[in-house]
């Protein structure tokens, strides 16, 4: 079965009053006629009932194509049949019940969706697979990003499996030693630039007018595609129980962008009945589209062409997520009003705790992921989320990529980095609520067993969570 006929499928505008087309090898990132964001549009028609069993039975089959949790739900991509794929059987990502999450929330049930599963450790693989894949079959010598370091993790990885030259860029000194370290080992060019994201990413935007050079960045919509897949792998997981409430965290926006677009498109493939309500939650310091959805609100006018504030000098050290313009911020607009979802902020404190709770769970993330238990807890005492309504929340990067957060934390030595206000360090620390500290202890039998009897204590109690 084909539900996307190539030749069908092509590159369009999303601005309303342009949408123009462009075939789908034409190397675009925006819109040549305005500069707008670029979406592929697939027309595709299929019988759910044949795709939902296809997609079944790929579950046990043992080819390549179906091992990976993007590919096989290939008929939701725009690439043919014979398409020179480069993979590594990414997505196929556990979907986890968190109980003491759940309870932390205030929510009777409670799943996480752990992308930080994905081969580099976040859920940026599912989107490297298919633009990496674009940029061999337009060609490419060179592949380009800029990043936070994890699409840049995962952008050396896929490019050294396609051996493609991979340059990628990085604001110096703001990314965690573990995703550069993983680009390094990849065999990935690291070029560390002075300034933040935001500047990284104007650079990198001007260096992509160069033919011979492929941006994959979420602005590039190849990016996008294999990313919607985990919204089908999601709600397969779920046997197509469509959940009340599904809450992304928001850096780029490109991953909020993308679960619109999966969402949206099995809806009108009839293999979902309904649409669930998508929540997009940022970092306080670092919050330019809660900012905007906020305002919009408070105007109550369904303003048709918003606009974004940027934040000069974001602020988190969820480094992940530390984007004051974010590039894909319509999309994601989009996305959220179509679902009627919502886009929120919570503060480094609650990013930290909501940490330390999924942590609890056996399960851990990077900062930037627990912004989304964080919201949860927020959403359900504002109302928002009804506590027996099915919530997912997606964790979006592996533990182990900012270990050095997860230690000071639990050593109550974390630090808000905001160096230039008047606030004292005392007054920047963050409270280890559920901190876990290492333990000295005297080499000795009686020494041990004095300490492990006074460990009940260190156990999080429930009540502790108001
Ligand atoms: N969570 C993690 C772990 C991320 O690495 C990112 C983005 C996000 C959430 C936000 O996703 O940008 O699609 O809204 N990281 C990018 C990078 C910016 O360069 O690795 P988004």
């Amino acid at each position: 079965m084909t539900a996307v006929a190539t030749d069908l499928a092509s590159q369009r505008c999303i601005e309303s009053g342009c949408g123009a087309q462009y075939g789908l090898n034409e190397q675009l990132y925006v819109c040549p006629r305005c500069s707008g964001l670029l979406e592929i549009e697939t027309n595709a028609i299929a019988d759910a009932d044949a795709l939902r069993s296809l997609w079944q039975s790929r579950l046990a089959s043992p080819d390549q194509k179906d091992r990976s949790g993007v590919w096989r739900y290939r008929e939701l991509l725009p690439f043919s049949d014979d398409a020179p794929i480069v993979s590594l059987a990414e997505g196929n990502t556990p979907l986890y019940d968190a109980q003491r999450a759940a309870r932390y929330c205030r929510l009777s049930r409670l799943k996480l969706k752990h992308q930080g599963c994905n081969p580099t450790g976040s859920f940026k693989d599912t989107g490297m697979t298919t633009a990496v894949t674009q940029a061999r079959i337009l060609g490419a010598r060179t592949v380009v990003c800029a990043s936070t370091g994890n699409t840049a993790a995962s952008l050396a990885a896929y490019a050294a499996r396609a051996e493609l030259k991979c340059a990628i860029f990085v604001p110096r000194g703001q990314v965690s030693q573990a995703k550069l370290a993983q680009s390094l080992d990849y065999g990935g060019a690291v070029l560390e630039i002075d300034g933040n994201f935001d500047d990284v990413m104007r650079v990198i935007r001007e260096l992509a007018e160069d033919e011979s050079i492929y941006l994959v960045n979420s602005i590039n919509p190849f990016r996008i595609e294999g990313q919607k897949t985990v919204a089908a792998e999601l709600l397969q997981q779920c046997a197509w129980q469509v959940p009340d409430h599904v809450v992304v965290p928001g850096g780029n926006l490109g991953n909020s962008a993308a679960f619109g677009k999966g969402f949206k498109e099995l809806f009108e493939l009839g293999v979902i009945d309904c649409l669930p309500r998508l929540h997009v939650v940022q970092a306080d310091g670092a919050a330019p589209f809660a900012e905007l959805f906020a305002r919009r609100e408070q105007e109550s006018v369904e303003d048709s062409s918003p606009t974004l504030t940027p934040i000069k000098h974001p602020k988190t050290l969820a480094t992940a997520i530390k984007i004051g313009v974010p590039v894909s911020w319509k999309k994601a607009l989009r996305a959220v009003t179509q679902t009627g979802g919502r886009v929120l902020s919570v503060s480094e404190q609650e990013i930290a705790d909501g940490k330390a709770i999924i942590g609890r769970e056996g399960i851990g993330c990077e900062p930037a992921s627990a912004t989304t238990v964080a919201g949860i807890k927020r959403l359900v005492k504002d109302g928002v989320i009804d506590p027996d309504e099915n919530v997912v929340a997606v964790l979006t990067g592996h533990l182990l990529k900012d270990t050095d957060y997860t230690t000071d934390y639990h050593q109550n030595k974390l630090y808000t980095q905001d160096r230039t206000s008047s606030r004292s360090k005392e007054e920047r620390r963050i409270a280890g609520t559920f901190s876990n500290p290492p333990a000295r202890v005297r080499a000795t039998r009686a020494g041990i067993l004095e300490h492990l009897k006074s460990l009940e204590s260190h156990q999080v109690e429930d009540r502790s969570f108001d």
